[in-house]
């Protein structure tokens, strides 16, 4: 089974609609001589930002990506966003549960399945992330805490509907803090996701599932990580904000 490798830089709380305009100009400049489409790029972009960036991508490798998403189409809900919203500003994927908004936001796996569903009722790839703190890892309780958040997170979804789900492992105590887990903790972990898949679902669709990295990925360590059997891609956060950074952890050696 051949996974296509993804890349998706998380933008998070950074960049204006001039500065994600920008951005894609000169990112798409420094792809234009060196892409190789045996990959797939995506970014996911502040909500403001959303229709700049996705004017600034048309017709290039890249696709844009909300960061989160509320389930249903339209309400008294002051302050979210719905998936009709989101395709009709030009984005094509959301990222969904990220520890951010776990942590400092109160997403829960009952929203994250809520989200989820919602996100292929409006044709946008969902990305949904998992990890564990420290904590977790530390006391052995990692497996156990990412096997829960996989059930609630995909309770009563099945196979067709779920195919272009695209899981995202990203260790809490990883992001944003310079401390990558090593390749091999990494795959031992996408393993496991993996085989929970194969435990719950089809085995061509838990084969065929995308599991990105995230945590810390930067130009100097992707082609490690990407070199992991089920690795098969990388959520990058602060090594996206920058082109040339980017374009080197797209550009991967294979
Ligand atoms: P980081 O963030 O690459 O800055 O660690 C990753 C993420 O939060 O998606």
């Amino acid at each position: 089974m051949t996974r296509k490798p993804l890349l998706i830089g998380n933008w998070k709380m950074f960049k204006t609609s001039q500065e994600a305009n920008e951005f894609i100009n000169e990112l798409r400049r420094q792809l234009a001589t060196s892409f190789q489409d045996d990959r797939e790029v995506t970014l996911g972009v502040p909500f403001p930002s959303l229709e700049a960036a996705a004017q600034a991508a048309v017709g290039s490798p890249i696709t844009i990506a909300a960061q989160n998403l509320h389930w249903e189409a339209e309400g008294a809900f002051t302050g979210e966003v719905s998936g009709p919203m989101l395709t009709a500003a030009g984005a094509r994927a959301v990222i969904i549960g990220h520890s951010e908004r776990r942590q400092l936001f109160g997403d829960t796996n009952e929203w994250i399945n809520k989200k989820l569903s919602a996100a292929l009722k409006y044709s946008l790839t969902p990305i949904l992330c998992l990890g564990e703190t420290w904590e977790d890892r530390k006391t052995g309780r990692a497996f156990e805490l990412l096997g829960r958040q996989l059930a609630e997170a995909l309770s009563g979804l099945t196979t067709p509907t779920l195919v272009p789900l695209v899981i995202a492992y990203e260790p809490v105590w990883a992001i944003g803090t310079g401390q990558t887990a090593t390749p091999k903790t990494a795959q031992e972990t996408h393993a496991f996701i993996r085989q929970w898949l194969t435990a719950h679902y089809d085995h061509s669709f838990a084969n065929a599932v995308r599991l990105l990295y995230g945590g810390s990925v930067k130009p100097d360590n992707v082609a490690q990580l990407m070199d992991q059997t089920d690795i098969d891609g990388a959520l990058v956060g602060g090594a996206s904000l920058k082109p040339d950074s980017f374009a080197r952890i797209i550009n991967f050696d294979r």
